[in-house]
């Protein structure tokens, strides 16, 4: 485990909202939820579990700005530093009672992020990272998966709402991926798909249309882990493209080929 000021301020944040996101989790049956748009919903856990959020973060750290998914920017005085928060990053597996679902909390320092931390309330897995400190899941240290072979690789990918992002490209991808790997998932919560690439649990994971709060903090659980993340198309600033792929070395390298190629 990383014991450090930052980190103890960013784990008691995010398990103080998850308890609110436990008991909604019980009675979803009776949650106020509104559409933001097409198949994209908001409801009250996503906001109250942002309102604890954003309470506890500036509390500790008054002068940080915010990132909020539900809320919008909270500008701050120390300029240097940005929170971005995802309160509840899997809604629809959330009110669909699907137990795959995450907090995401990652802070950004001079455009570099420096920590993260991923909690899944429903298995109690909390991921965190801090840059030079490692990645761990509870206690346990992790590392990507050591996999070189595509034939034998788990990929997961996930895909944007109806109206938003490019559909048939990432039909063309998805088709291409499937081809010469082992699988392709779609879990359907963009933290925790970074988190299952930086414990080993899949081997590769690409997405684009993405937001900061959806990868700031999955981002630097891969890096601390071993692994690589580019954009989907291979550029060195995923949190600036809002688009990631990410895994080992090799399989990473290969993975932006043939995302290249399918879309060439
Ligand atoms: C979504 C999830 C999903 C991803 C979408 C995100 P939300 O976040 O991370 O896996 O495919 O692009 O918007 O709306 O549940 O916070
Ligand atoms: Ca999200
Ligand atoms: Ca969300």
């Amino acid at each position: 485990m990383i014991s450090s000021p930052l980190m103890t301020v960013m784990v008691d944040a995010v398990r103080k909202a998850a308890r609110g996101l436990k008991r909604d989790y019980g009675e979803i049956e009776n949650l106020q939820v509104s559409r933001k748009g097409p198949g994209n919903f908001v409801s009250a856990a996503d906001r109250k579990a942002e309102e604890v959020l954003r309470d506890a973060l500036m509390k500790a750290r008054p002068g940080y700005g915010l990132v909020l998914e539900e809320s919008g920017i909270v500008e701050g005085a120390d300029k240097s530093h940005t929170w971005h928060v995802d309160p509840l990053d899997g809604t629809t597996n959330f009110l669909h009672g699907i137990p795959h679902f995450a907090i995401s909390v990652g802070l950004e320092r001079e455009g570099q992020i420096v920590a993260g931390v991923v909690y899944d309330p429903a298995k109690d897995e909390l991921f965190v990272a801090e840059r030079g400190k490692g990645a761990y899941l509870n206690n346990r240290r992790l590392r990507v998966s050591g996999r070189t072979d595509m034939a034998d690789a788990l990929i997961a990918y996930g895909s944007p709402y109806l109206g938003r992002g490019d559909h048939p490209k990432l039909l063309r991808e998805v088709a291409a991926v499937m081809a010469v790997s082992g699988g392709a998932r779609r879990f359907g919560s963009a933290a925790l798909d970074l988190a299952y690439v930086a414990c080993g649990r899949s081997d590769l994971y690409w997405e684009r249309d993405l937001q900061t709060w959806d990868i700031a903090a999955g981002i630097i659980l891969v890096r601390e882990a071993g692994g690589f993340v580019t954009s989907a198309d291979g550029g060195a600033e995923p949190l600036a493209a809002r688009s990631v792929a990410c895994g080992n070395e090799i399989l990473h390298s290969e993975l932006v080929k043939i995302l290249r190629r399918a879309n060439a």
